[in-house]
């Protein structure tokens, strides 16, 4: 059931009386209809009237409708405007430029622009590594989107993606110092994606694709990857594919089973269920079972893409058929990335003990997670309000801070590994309970730990 959250705050401004008894008033009329007041501030003092700011989190218009509604409905209580705040941090955009050198007088502009540019642009011209030292390129990545997969919502256009782009790239830059810009193509052709980030690479050190649907995001991205001599990584696929390695460790060592005796049922093959299976394989686990819309994934199905096909080769040893309810019979661990209810507590009682459920489907898990810890002994999900949040900002940050330090060319399956490897041990042995299978967002070690686990790797591609 949701729950009032900060994703939809809001600022109702209001005329009161000045009586003792107003703000109490006005703060029971909130949490009779279930809002959750987090500011009460007095904006302007009259004699005969106050005028203040009540902010409160809701869970969405309706609920705001009747917030509003049992303010105006006491006495002498005027509302007189309702902000969003949400919408108030985006006004004008989240980001900015901004110079990381002086320009006081003619000898910095000089030296900044022309005529002493010149020799810098000479220099690349002479040798086009140096960009990567006399440039941006060395710490700047192209966040690039055809906002076709914008979030869970579908496909919303170029225009409509930017605001999730633009906060992609303030986490870059606030959880390891990478300068990220978006990068929002009017276009949702492969060729003329792939040949957009062809012509924009020589100013990045790397890209991240980001909201691209399945199955082209698997062609684009193969297809830079040859083509660029800078990292590409869709993070849908890798970013998630890596936590979920992450907190699947971990949770593996609360319920004490090794990864090459279980059986897991992944439920979605699109962006992130592919990547998630192609990391899971790396482990050798006990068997794979992949499920999407149309069932269990097998040899014999008809009509699968190259994608689905690559996963039937490579999962299913019993060449199983069905429904994800028969894939759950007897499994250890549930992945879903998938879509919003699927089963419930009874199927989770069919799967093997000491289960292990990660319901990913945002906003809306597979399963409800309450309903998952009936019988699961580790459950996690996508969610915030949840303990065991699956977040890809544990991943992407620290991935590509270290390969920027790397100067890497390339990203390989290794460095996804090393980085899952990384965000697992920042759960000390004496942490992990099936509560705290990974580490919090604002963990500020995160970052530099897979960060140096990626360069280290990044190392080792470039020395083998
Ligand atoms: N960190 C996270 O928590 C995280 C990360 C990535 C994706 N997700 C979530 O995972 C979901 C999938 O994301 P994606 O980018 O891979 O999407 P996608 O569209 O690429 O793939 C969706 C997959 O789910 C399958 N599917 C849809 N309905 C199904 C059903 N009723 N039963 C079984 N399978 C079904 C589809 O066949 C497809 O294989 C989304 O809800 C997304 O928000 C969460």
């Amino acid at each position: 059931m949701p729950v009032p959250g900060p994703g939809y705050s809001i600022t109702v401004r209001l005329e009161a009386p000045p009586s003792a008894s107003a703000a109490g008033d006005m703060a029971s009329a909130v949490g009779r209809v279930g809002g959750v007041i987090t500011a009460f501030d007095v904006v302007e003092s009259h004699n005969d009237r106050v005028i203040v700011d009540i902010t409160c989190n809701a869970i969405g218009a309706n609920h705001v409708t009747d917030i509003t509604d049992a303010l105006a409905l006491l006495p002498g209580v005027k509302v007189r405007k309702i902000s969003d705040r949400t919408f108030l941090i985006h006004l004008g955009g989240k980001l900015e430029i901004a110079s990381k050198i002086p320009l006081r007088n003619r000898d910095d502009l000089s030296r900044a622009y022309t005529p002493g540019v010149a020799r810098v642009c000479q220099a690349i011209a002479a040798n086009p590594e140096d960009a990567r030292r006399l440039t941006i390129k060395r710490n700047t990545v192209a966040v690039v989107t055809d906002g076709s997969a914008v979030l869970g919502l579908g496909n919303l256009g170029p225009e409509a993606a930017l605001p999730v782009m633009e906060g992609k790239a303030v986490l870059f830059k606030k959880f390891a110092g990478v300068d990220a810009w978006p990068v929002c193509l009017d276009t949702q052709d492969t060729e003329e994606i792939i040949r957009a980030v062809e012509l924009i690479a020589p100013v990045y050190g790397g890209i991240n694709l980001e909201d691209i649907a399945a199955p082209r995001c698997f062609e684009i991205e193969a297809r830079l990857r040859e083509k660029l001599n800078i990292p590409v990584f869709h993070d849908d696929q890798h970013g998630t594919a890596i936590v979920v390695l992450a907190a699947l460790r971990n949770a593996l060592r609360v319920v004490g089973k090794e990864i090459s005796d279980t059986k897991i049922a992944v439920c979605g093959v699109g962006a992130a269920g592919s990547a998630i299976i192609r990391l899971l394989l790396k482990q050798k686990p006990g068997d794979i079972i992949a499920v999407d819309v149309d069932g269990i994934v097998h040899p014999g199905r008809e009509g699968m893409d190259p994608n689905l096909q690559w996963v039937a080769d490579n999962t299913n040893s019993g060449q199983v058929t069905g429904s994800l309810h028969d894939a759950l019979v007897g499994a250890d661990v549930f992945i879903g990335v998938s879509a919003p209810n699927l089963f419930g507590a009874e199927q989770v009682a069919t799967m093997a003990s000491d289960a292990i459920v990660f319901a990913l489907a945002n906003p809306d898990p597979e399963i409800d997670p309450l309903e998952a810890q009936q019988h699961a002994a580790v459950v996690a999900t996508g969610r915030s309000d949840y303990p065991n949040q699956i977040n890809n900002v544990l991943a992407f940050p620290g991935v590509f801070r270290g390969l920027l330090d790397a100067n890497a060319k390339t990203i390989t399956d290794e460095m996804l590994v090393a980085a899952a490897g990384a965000i697992a041990d920042v759960v000390a042995p004496e942490r992990v309970n099936a509560s705290f299978i990974v580490p919090s967002v604002f963990d500020t070690t995160v970052a530099p730990a897979v960060a140096e686990a990626v360069r280290k790797a990044a190392g080792s591609a470039v020395a083998g």
